[in-house]
């Protein structure tokens, strides 16, 4: 089936690397791309295929209810859209702990607007209404975070972990994970939830720990570890986290929950030290710094039921994907400055004669 995806927050990270993985994997697929442009989002991802005639752009708001309809209804030669893909969201830990106000905006009201444009479009005022011939899917995009912290013994998470999140930023994802059980469950929406670990790769926005760290280096400045930087994060790269997605919006069983990982556990200064290596830096440049409020100590993803389910299996060895992706931020230095300028969003300006705020 050739499927038209309304793709939410393709424009950051993890979006703009679906978007591009879904056109190569299934070039007769449609995607519309949603999204806002907040400081995270970057039309220079998607340069490539600007103007391919099954890929448009579009701005606006998860949480606006008028643009969303209009989009899942769309009677252009797109037509109406049978899969959403929800990325959009506020993504950083840390700037959750500033201000969790935007968290709850996005993650939790603008994901509920999303469900209930998709309930009216798909499935009609009732349950029993809507377009039966038509096999529709919501993918919403959630995170291990959700899960909260484990101990250095504790078994990896399970889909049947308690919620138990710890930051604002993880606890306005685990609340938009409830909302997809309550649209399946009493509505018969078919949401499926996909739970991965932390990503790496081209794209990401400079204030994760990598990009933050891999550019840092480059530029001779410190890379700031919190705490004793032996909180252990459990890595993935990108393209995994597409292919797993994918497996789950043609394969996946509504109202499921799918962990995604690919067994990489590796402490903070681990990864520091790694990062360093590959870019010959000296270890001078580390700098232990205050922890961050509520730091979850660690994650550890079990994703055997994807594995054994779906039959979705990682194609990428950590140790090759992270020299890829460093080598990525080395190569395109004219892409993290622009961001780190804040000249990016000029880009913008530039194509569609309109100003950001
Ligand atoms: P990101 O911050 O790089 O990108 C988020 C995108 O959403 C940006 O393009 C932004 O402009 C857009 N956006 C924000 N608010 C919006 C709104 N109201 N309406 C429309 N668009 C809006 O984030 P990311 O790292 O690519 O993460 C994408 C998704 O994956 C998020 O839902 C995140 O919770 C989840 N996730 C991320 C990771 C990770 O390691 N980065 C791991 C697991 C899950
Ligand atoms: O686990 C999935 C999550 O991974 C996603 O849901 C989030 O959207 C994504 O941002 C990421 O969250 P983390 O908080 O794990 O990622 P971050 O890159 O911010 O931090 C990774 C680890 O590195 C964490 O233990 C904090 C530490 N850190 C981070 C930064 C930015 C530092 O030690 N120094 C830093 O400057």
């Amino acid at each position: 089936m050739a499927r038209h995806l309304l793709v939410t927050g393709g424009a950051g990270f993890i979006g703009s690397n679906f978007i591009h993985y879904i056109l190569r994997e299934r070039p007769d697929w449609r995607v519309t791309n949603l999204d806002l442009l907040t400081y995270a989002g970057n039309l220079e991802n998607l340069r490539d295929i600007e103007g391919s005639s099954n890929y448009r752009f579009v701005r606006g708001d998860i949480g606006d209810r008028q643009l969303v309809d209009a989009l899942l209804g769309g009677d252009d030669w797109f037509g109406p859209v049978d899969t959403v893909v929800n990325f959009a969201a506020e993504s950083h830990v840390d700037r959750s702990i500033l201000d969790p106000s935007p968290f709850v905006d996005t993650n939790v009201r603008g994901t509920q607007v999303l469900l209930e444009a998709a309930r009216q479009a798909w499935l009609g005022a009732g349950v029993e209404g809507g377009r039966r011939d038509v096999e529709h899917r919501f993918v919403h995009i959630s995170t291990d975070e959700v899960y909260g912290s484990l101990g250095p013994d504790d078994p990896a998470f399970t889909e049947e972990n308690r919620l138990e999140p710890n930051s604002p930023y993880a606890a306005s994802k685990a609340s938009s994970d409830l909302l997809c059980r309550a649209y399946f469950k009493t509505f018969g929406l078919p949401v499926t939830v996909t739970r991965c670990c932390n990503n790496f790769g081209p794209y990401q926005f400079p204030e994760k720990l990598i990009p933050l760290f891999v550019t840092n280096a480059l530029e001779g400045q410190p890379l700031p570890v919190y705490g004793d930087g032996m909180n252990v994060r459990d890595w993935i790269y990108v393209d995994d986290h597409s292919s797993a997605v994918l497996a789950v919006l043609e394969r996946g069983r509504p109202g499921e929950v799918y962990n995604i990982g690919s067994d990489s556990e590796v402490p903070n200064i681990e990864m520091t030290r790694a990062i360093l290596r590959i870019l010959g830096k000296p270890e001078t440049l580390i700098r232990y710094v205050a922890g961050r409020p509520g730091h979850d100590r660690r994650y550890a993803i079990d994703a055997s039921k994807i594995r054994a389910e779906l039959g979705w299996q990682p194609a990428y060895r950590f140790e090759d994907a992270l020299e890829r992706a460093v080598r990525w931020y080395v190569e395109n230095p004219e892409w993290w400055q622009r961001v780190r300028s804040g000249e990016y969003r000029r880009y913008y300006e530039s194509q569609y004669g309109a100003r950001l705020g």
